[in-house]
């Protein structure tokens, strides 16, 4: 079948709304299609060079960020508390592993979740389930729920704000790693890991000053701080809205941004999601886990030129399933050939809900996970180049544990997340530390 970015239409695809006038979305994918794109094809093709120097291990990604990104989120103070996060785990890992880490966030885009149902009941009555920002709103009223095509046009709007201000903020000096001790520690300082951290960035400013001569391809990139955006491509309507081709470059780039992925529950090889992926030039991924999947197909698929970097699988087994499913996915991959980039998501193998209701995932599942997957990636001679977190750069209290030992009684205090828990600032920092340790 000849692929265009709207033949996954032709195919059976999972988890999309449905919407109650077709006329209205079309007019919204218009809309959108005709704004400019939220990224470049050279930032995509460098991220995905520095994709393929770390299936080497020549590098390491972090991609981390929001569960589910909210319109109300798109405001300076979470932007830069995400921005703030993620650079800091980043330096944490550059520091104790001496290789460039590749930092990605789940950003400016990632609005729409898969859900186990199309409907959710209370109190008697029937709704659709929420389904991310980008297609309803999770108030439990018949007018919130129903799914609204002008969210599509908000969402992307939303997008551009967050990109820009994150361009803006790395420009004009935000991340400025001659200066990492004006960072706002905030609640860090009352961490029981506080002075390790403290030391950490003392001894990434004397490096910085002590390297600023030295070769162009240090792993601190003093000049200017990379930021890569990505998000679940999961609504394929807004996916292939911004679906282009460039001037002087060969096939399609998805322009929503630089490097989505397909969630563990859209892997169907005939669904939409497999057929729209394959005809994207960006790197991509994806994630697996939640069933038995038969990679070797979809590789045939999504990666048939084994392009260097063009292919990361993110296995998300939880620290149950790990020992057993993760070897078989290795010895698979190996027997294609083929190279992909191997990241370890080990928070989404991890949700539990408390004996109150609540959802939540537990600090050391989350590192034991890591733990099982460093080793058995090493024990087949194959490497484990990157994570995938979903983290806050706030105060809340969605995950157990960690050095201050937040306990289910403590979830109550500061829980936002509208669909999974993430990991708070200390909590992620101190992952941070303790990959660092584990990859050094
Ligand atoms: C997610 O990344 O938020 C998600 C839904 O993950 P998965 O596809 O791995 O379940
Ligand atoms: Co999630």
């Amino acid at each position: 079948m000849t692929w265009s970015p709207t033949s996954w239409q032709e195919k059976n695809t999972a988890q999309q709304p449905t919407y109650e006038c077709e006329s209205d979305l079309l007019n919204a994918e218009q809309i959108v299609a005709s704004l400019p794109p939220l990224v470049s094809s050279f930032e995509i093709e460098s991220l995905k060079s520095q994709l393929a120097e770390a299936s080497q291990g020549k590098r390491f990604l972090l991609q981390a960020g929001d569960c589910a990104e909210r319109f109300l989120d798109c405001r300076p103070e979470h932007i830069t508390g995400q921005l703030k996060v993620i650079l800091q785990m980043s330096l944490v890992l550059v520091h104790s592993m001496d290789r460039s880490v590749i930092r990605v966030g789940r950003i400016a885009g990632q609005f729409a979740k898969p859900r186990s149902s199309d409907v959710e009941q209370s109190n008697g009555e029937t709704l659709p389930s929420y389904r991310g920002d980008l297609v309803n709103d999770i108030t439990f009223t018949k007018d919130a729920r129903t799914p609204d095509p002008d969210r599509l046009v908000r969402g992307f709007e939303r997008s551009a704000m967050t990109i820009n201000f994150i361009r803006a903020l790395i420009d004009g000096g935000f991340a400025d790693l001659h200066h990492p001790e004006y960072w706002d520690l905030g609640f860090v300082e009352h961490s029981p890991k506080a002075s390790e951290f403290q030391s950490i960035i003392e001894s990434i400013a004397e490096t910085v000053v002590s390297r600023e001569h030295q070769s162009s391809d240090d792993v601190f990139d003093t000049d200017r701080v990379e930021f890569f955006t990505s998000h679940e491509g999961l609504h394929l309507h807004y996916e292939q809205a911004q679906t282009r081709k460039v001037p002087r470059r060969e096939g399609w780039y998805d322009l929503s941004c630089h490097f989505p992925w397909i969630g563990a529950r859209t892997t169907a090889i005939d669904g939409g999601h497999v057929e729209y992926f394959r005809g994207i030039q960006n790197p991509i991924a994806m994630k697996l886990g939640t069933h038995d999947v038969d990679v070797e197909p979809l590789l045939d698929i999504l990666h048939p030129d084994n392009e260097a970097g063009r292919m990361t699988l993110i296995h998300r087994y939880g620290t149950k399933r790990v020992h057993d499913e993760l070897p078989k996915l290795i010895e698979a991959v190996q027997a294609t050939g083929k190279d992909v980039l191997f990241v370890c998501d080990p928070m989404h193998g991890n949700t539990k809900t408390t004996d109150s209701g609540i959802k939540t995932r537990d600090f050391d599942a989350i590192m034991s996970e890591l733990d099982d997957s460093i080793a058995i990636h090493q024990s087949l001679n194959s490497t484990l180049g990157g994570v995938h977190v979903e983290v806050c750069g706030q105060n809340v209290t969605e995950c157990t544990g960690g050095a201050r030992g937040l306990d289910e009684e403590g979830l109550h205090d500061s829980y936002e997340s509208l669909v999974d828990p993430r990991l708070n600032y200390e909590q992620a920092i101190e992952l941070s530390m303790l990959i660092g340790q584990k990859l050094s």
